[in-house]
């Protein structure tokens, strides 16, 4: 694997997760991999499980790891090619990328989406370079549209705590102070158009997902009656991805608190588990009662991110 960004860069699902309950079993069994090989994890945003789960992984396999907190030490990075560099901006990431490439063997970046214009964030303007001018293979740790470890690791947590062979996940957007970027939905939304499970996705209008992330899964606008039977709740904020019109595209549509997830909610579903990639705001997505039930998995599926990170690693590894 060279890169991984998408779904079908992990090729099928049914032995990428007999690979990670293989590994969850024992994940040290492949330390030998990963020596002498160094992991570069490069953060232009803030991280506690993508930052700690990912080097986690990296030591399960043996490997050195080094983190790069972009905005805090090293110099300020210019992203754009043509621009008078007379600002604050010290190095190009056209120089910086290489030479971050030269001192490890596999890089993991996290940038989120600026908002500024969907174009470049749909584009994966920063992601694509680091691809391009690395000379590495190169995961997304979150991007601007999507954050396949999460997807991955709540793959792993569905498999695990389902109880039926299909089960009925449900996507709800919920309510949120700031705009939140869509890569956590995507992803979430393409893994699961991928899994065997019935998907429903439901949210305020103007909300619509990205068509190249929501495919035909089926969108229900009303809240309750998509909860109906479920078997997975998947709360989560997101911005208006601007799919219907480009220019609300990162705004904040709707702050109507009757879409947080509360014991009413819950109680329509076939007892369903709770779940969201953390972190949570409390009574705005997810009531303290719902988080805190015996239903909430939302501590396993965070820890699965050691064992998604894990399998993604390895494959890079074996492909060197
Ligand atoms: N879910 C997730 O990616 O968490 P962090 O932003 O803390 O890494």
């Amino acid at each position: 694997m060279n890169v991984f960004q998408h779904v079908s860069d992990i090729g099928s699902l049914d032995v990428a997760l007999r690979e990670a309950f293989d590994i969850k079993r024992d994940r040290y069994q492949f330390q030998s991999l990963g020596k002498n090989k160094t992991a570069l994890l490069i953060f232009f945003n803030n991280s506690l499980r993508t930052r700690l789960s990912t080097q986690k992984a990296a030591l399960n396999l043996g490997m050195n790891v080094i983190v790069l907190d972009v905005n805090q030490g090293a110099w300020k990075l210019e992203t754009e090619r043509g621009v008078i560099m007379d600002g604050d901006k010290s190095e190009h990431l056209l120089e910086a990328i290489p030479v971050m490439g030269s001192y490890c063997d596999i890089i993991g970046v996290r940038s989120f989406a600026t908002f500024e214009n969907r174009r470049d964030d749909y584009e994966e303007k920063i992601l694509n370079q680091f691809i391009r001018y690395s000379g590495r293979p190169v995961f997304f740790m979150e991007s601007a549209t999507v954050h396949p470890l999460q997807a991955f690791a709540d793959l792993i947590t569905i498999e695990e705590y389902k109880t039926k062979p299909r089960p009925k996940v449900v996507l709800t957007w919920a309510p949120h102070p700031k705009a939140l970027p869509q890569a956590v939905p995507n992803s979430f939304a393409e893994w699961m158009n991928a899994a065997d499970v019935d998907f429903v996705v439901t949210h305020p209008e103007g909300y619509e997902l990205d068509p190249q992330f929501v495919g035909n899964a089926r969108v229900d606008y009303d809240q309750m009656h998509a909860f109906e039977h479920a078997d997975f709740i998947y709360a989560k904020n997101w911005s208006c991805p601007g799919v219907t019109r480009p220019e609300d595209y990162g705004k904040i549509l709707s702050t109507d608190r009757s879409w947080t997830v509360d014991a009413r909610h819950m109680a329509v579903t076939d007892n369903a588990r709770f779940m969201h990639c953390l972190p949570v705001r409390r009574n705005m997505i997810v009531t303290d009662d719902v988080i805190e039930s015996p239903n909430s998995i939302v501590i396993p599926e965070a820890a699965n991110r050691e064992i998604s990170a894990t399998v993604v690693l390895k494959r890079m590894l074996e492909a060197l």
